[in-house]
């Protein structure tokens, strides 16, 4: 068994490529004091619609590969892999590979406040093709509020939309309209609306234009800091072993000037990147 090293390290925040930055841009406003890895996978990406094993075995590779880089604790800002991969790690894996360390997810905070949000008791999850498929949020969700009905929507065309940059262009329109009515349809007593997946905050504006009047749009980054926030409040021994100096360091499984060049759309300023292989 290999044995990471003991010393205090980062906060690794994983995605399949960018858009868990959405994610990490509100945790780092949260809590500044910490040191941060983010890591995309983004030679890989997209996960949206990969099996259940590829999406495991991949997200373990790099969930393995921030614990190499000294993390005690690995967020996943990934709906796919929170939905594909979590349990098994945090189950299977992590008893093996050092029961210390933690990995968290991406969705339970999310639907954590989900109750206090929806009046009607009709919530609509708009996410890719392997969370909806995963049925995670619906099995989240009835765990936690048993009155609460639940339709999802896969949006396939949403994530590349993002990553090509025409998430404001005039062509985005078709497919965020589509899957709104069709969700709407499903189920038109729905009054809250998630945007389950790291990318859509970059398409809320166009989003905003076809969803009915009075629905909430529920996005993602800040109920993950809130949450982390108090599991840290909660974790005094997981804080101990994070270090605070506020630094963030960027890394690829790709072309780092490319990573740098997509990642201004998500962060407002300009990121050095290493790259780095993970699939070992
Ligand atoms: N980050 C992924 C998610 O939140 C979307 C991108 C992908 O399909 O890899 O589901």
């Amino acid at each position: 068994m290999k044995q990471y090293s003991s010393l205090p390290g980062p906060i690794g925040v994983f995605d399949s490529g960018y858009g868990g930055l959405t994610i990490l841009k509100k945790i780092r406003e949260a809590l500044p004091m910490y040191d941060y890895i983010y890591l995309g996978d983004n030679a890989r990406a997209p996960y949206g619609s990969r099996s259940f094993e590829v999406v495991y075995h991949f997200t373990l590779q790099a969930v393995r590969h921030l614990f190499d880089q000294g993390c005690h604790l690995v967020i996943l800002a990934c709906n796919t892999a929170s939905a594909k991969a979590l349990r098994t790690i945090q189950q299977k894996d992590l008893p093996v590979l050092d029961p210390g360390r933690r990995v968290l997810g991406v969705i339970r905070p999310t639907v954590e406040i989900m109750g206090d949000i929806t009046h009607t008791k009709h919530v609509g999850v708009l996410a890719t093709e392997g969370t909806i498929s995963s049925g995670s949020y619906t099995m989240e969700i009835s765990k936690l509020f048993g009155e609460i009905k639940t339709k999802g929507e896969a949006c396939p065309m949403w994530v590349p939309l993002v990553e090509n940059n025409e998430a404001s262009s005039p062509g985005a329109d078709y497919f965020v309209k589509q899957h709104i009515e069709r969700i709407m349809k499903k189920d038109p007593q729905i009054d809250t609306l998630v945007l389950a997946c790291t990318h859509y905050p970059l398409l809320i504006e166009k989003i905003k234009q076809y969803v009915p009047k009075g629905v909430y749009l529920l996005t993602q980054g800040e109920r993950v800091a809130n949450s982390l926030l108090d599991y840290m409040n909660r974790h005094p021994e997981i804080d101990a072993k994070i270090t605070k100096k506020g630094r963030c360091a960027f890394q690829t499984t790709e072309s780092p000037e490319k990573f740098a060049e997509n990642a201004r759309a998500f962060l407002s300023f300009p990121v050095k990147v290493e790259q780095v292989d993970i699939d070992f």
